[in-house]
């Protein structure tokens, strides 16, 4: 009998043996010639800045967990079972207690906080296990904050542990009574690094002494912002140069139910006053349930307006319509009942662009934003499907656009790329005249490979087109056998070349989705994988980056035999121009399993003795991934290609992915 894993394995094998047979082939066959020309003095449509951007998503561990750079997990005893997460510990039964109480008539957002009983001398301790541990790092200072309100004097007692109980940094700190709730704090250094330790709060004196939003983060964050982001994910995203930012998701703006659904006004404002909620990813796969999944919003629409501005990426909230997950409950608002929902809408435009007089502009304003932060455009629905979101979509367009006529909006087109759900979107949307139109593809590499022409084929007098959510799955759609291996993301890149072709219609697209903790992920293949201290790029990450860092100003046309290089012998490509630099930039993917020397002709280029510059990105085998071990198996190697006259020869090996920048 072969059990499933052997039949994979012998699958990745012959998979393998087929790859290194066709390299092993092309080593004896000729690279094929073909003459492509690019009219550098043609230039079409403009690039958008906003062409190549990222999609957040609060899905496996992306926010808590992830980005956000908290280390303790249910720091407000906010979750279901309030004190999950935490850790009693008394040497003697009896040394201490901990009671769970809940004062929602005078802090209905964050109601529940613990009381701690300390009896006797002997030790008793709470201790918080993280985020599938804490990631802790030698030499790095640790800010600890707590509120609490003591009745007697009492000290506490902080320890970073690794798992053997170890002690890798301490402090200590005295909680004085003073009649009302305070915030303490206190700093430390750990002595070593550790990827799972753990906080143990050890308590002295005897008496109780009340405690909310414990919290713990380390001193080095993105722009050494107290309570921030983890710095090395941003600077994956900043590397990138996003055009844009789509947050917070995905199926998280829309919520199991409508209660479950993401409300911006309740991520914004003092962190201890936004209300956590359950993350939708929580219960979603049987096959990955965590349990420990909420939001607790720390990282709320104001720190993703930040986080825009930080990398110079535009803002593009998505906003729930009055519907919920139609693949879950499916639930929606009675239009007459919709005006809240729209309000939220008009309102979230206030607090990204309204002066501080205003209410909202105000409070971005209190939040340390004066500012405005340039909102430009906003999602009506995530993966919204049906006549019930045309409905929706009309009265929100309506209300918006009678307000504020110059957002854009971007709507749904529901999740797959054909079919009756996409049909009739498409079809009464374009005729609604709606701005931008939100296509969603996880699909396989093939899928990938035969639709770099989709666009070539659309209306361009009508919607502008926003490649949403993609992503080629080297399995099935949430199967937990996906990668992100080097065949996926090749095919990725070949697609990619059709939607710069049409840049006059494809204004916007985003990988998704976009990051995942090893430890605590729900769904592959996703952009950016991290644990708790490393964090690397996949291949797929290598080609959105190669995209967004070269995108040039305005199409080129490039061409083979007149046609555009849209799969010809597996070679798929598209030119753009720098206005700026006065650079040619063409990208080509050879797709096929032998070596392919095409001459390309820059029509109308000056002379010029300056070498070309070549970024390739390749791999040795279509299985091939990137690791925390090894981040950089399949990255960029940059090299030159010499120039003679108008013409330059590259020679493309087999499943390369190669960028061309020529100084003109
Ligand atoms: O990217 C993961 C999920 O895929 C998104 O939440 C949803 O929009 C899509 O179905």
């Amino acid at each position: 009998m072969v059990n499933n894993s052997q039949l994979r394995h012998r699958k990745r094998n012959r998979k393998k043996y087929f790859f290194y047979t066709l390299l092993f082939l092309s080593f004896f066959q000729h690279a094929t010639a073909q003459n492509l020309i690019v009219q550098t003095n043609k230039p079409g449509a403009p690039i958008q800045p906003t062409m190549w951007g990222i999609f957040f998503e609060d899905i496996n561990l992306a926010a808590d967990g992830g980005l956000y750079a908290e280390l303790v997990k249910n720091r407000s005893f906010e979750f279901t079972n309030p004190l999950m997460g935490w850790t009693e510990r008394s040497s003697v039964p009896g040394n201490g207690t901990v009671l769970v109480l809940n004062r929602s008539a005078e802090k209905p957002d964050n109601p529940r906080f613990i009381r701690v009983t300390h009896y006797a001398d002997g030790p008793y301790t709470l201790s918080n296990e993280g985020f599938r541990g804490m990631g802790i790092k030698a030499g790095e200072t640790y800010h600890f904050s707590v509120w609490d309100h003591a009745t007697a004097p009492i000290t506490l007692r902080l320890q970073l542990q690794s798992p053997d109980g170890r002690s890798i940094g301490a402090a200590t700190l005295p909680l004085n009574p003073t009649g009302t709730w305070k915030k303490d704090t206190v700093s430390f250094t750990a002595t070593t690094t550790d990827l799972h330790a753990h906080l143990s709060i050890g308590f002295e004196g005897q008496g109780a002494v009340d405690l909310d939003m414990i919290s713990l983060f380390p001193d080095h964050t993105w722009k050494q912002r107290p309570g921030g982001l983890r710095a090395d994910l941003v600077q994956l995203l900043a590397d990138m140069h996003p055009g844009f930012i789509r947050f917070p998701g995905g199926c998280i703006v829309e919520g199991r139910d409508l209660a479950n659904r993401y409300q911006w006004k309740k991520t914004v404002g003092k962190v201890e006053d936004r209300q956590l909620i359950i993350n939708r990813w929580n219960t979603e796969f049987a096959h990955r349930p965590t349990p420990d999944y909420f939001q607790s919003f720390g990282l709320g629409f104001f720190e993703y307006f930040q986080l825009a501005e930080d990398i110079g990426a535009q803002p593009l909230p998505i906003l729930n319509c009055g519907m919920a997950c139609q693949f879950n409950t499916s639930e929606v608002v009675p239009i007459p009942d919709i005006d809240p929902y729209i309000q939220d809408a008009l309102d979230l435009i206030e607090f990204a662009n309204g002066d501080a007089t205003t209410k909202w502009g105000g409070l971005r304003a209190a939040m340390g934003h004066p500012e405005p932060f340039h909102l430009k455009m906003m999602g009506v629905g995530n993966e919204q499907w049906g006549p019930q979101y045309v409905q929706r979509y009309r009265v929100f367009s309506k209300a918006i656009k009678a307000k504020y006529p110059g957002i854009l909006l971007v709507n749904s087109t529901g999740p797959d790329p054909n079919g009756e759900k996409f049909d009739f979107l498409n079809d009464t949307l374009r005729k609604l005249h709606a701005d931008i139109l939100d296509e969603h593809y996880y699909r396989k590499p093939d899928w990938f490979l035969q639709n770099a022409n989709r666009y070539d084929r659309y209306d361009r007098n009508g919607p502008a087109i926003f490649a949403g959510e993609y992503a080629a799955q080297s399995d099935k759609v949430v199967s937990v056998n996906n990668r992100n291996n080097w065949e996926c993301a090749l095919a990725e890149a070949a697609f990619m070349t059709g939607l710069e072709r049409n840049a006059d219609v494809v204004r916007m697209a985003s990988y998704a989705p976009l990051f995942a903790h090893v430890d605590g992920w729900q769904w592959a293949p996703d952009l950016i994988w991290f644990d708790n201290l490393r964090s690397y790029g996949t291949p797929d990450y290598y080609v959105q980056k190669l995209f967004a860092t070269n995108k040039g100003t305005a199409i080129l046309p490039l061409t083979l035999n007149g046609s555009p290089l849209t799969g010809q012998e597996g070679l798929y490509g598209s030119a753009t121009i720098d206005s700026a630099t006065h650079e040619v930039i063409i990208k080509l993917v050879n797709a096929a399993a032998k070596p392919q020397t095409p001459t390309i002709r820059l029509e109308d280029l000056r002379r010029t003795t300056t070498p070309a510059t070549v970024w390739t990105l390749t791999a040795a085998s279509p299985d091939a991934v990137n690791s925390l071990d090894n981040p950089m198996a399949v990255s960029p190697n940059h090299t030159t290609l010499p120039i003679h006259g108008k013409n330059l020869t590259p020679t493309l090996a087999p499943y390369t992915f190669s960028v061309i920048r020529i100084k003109n």
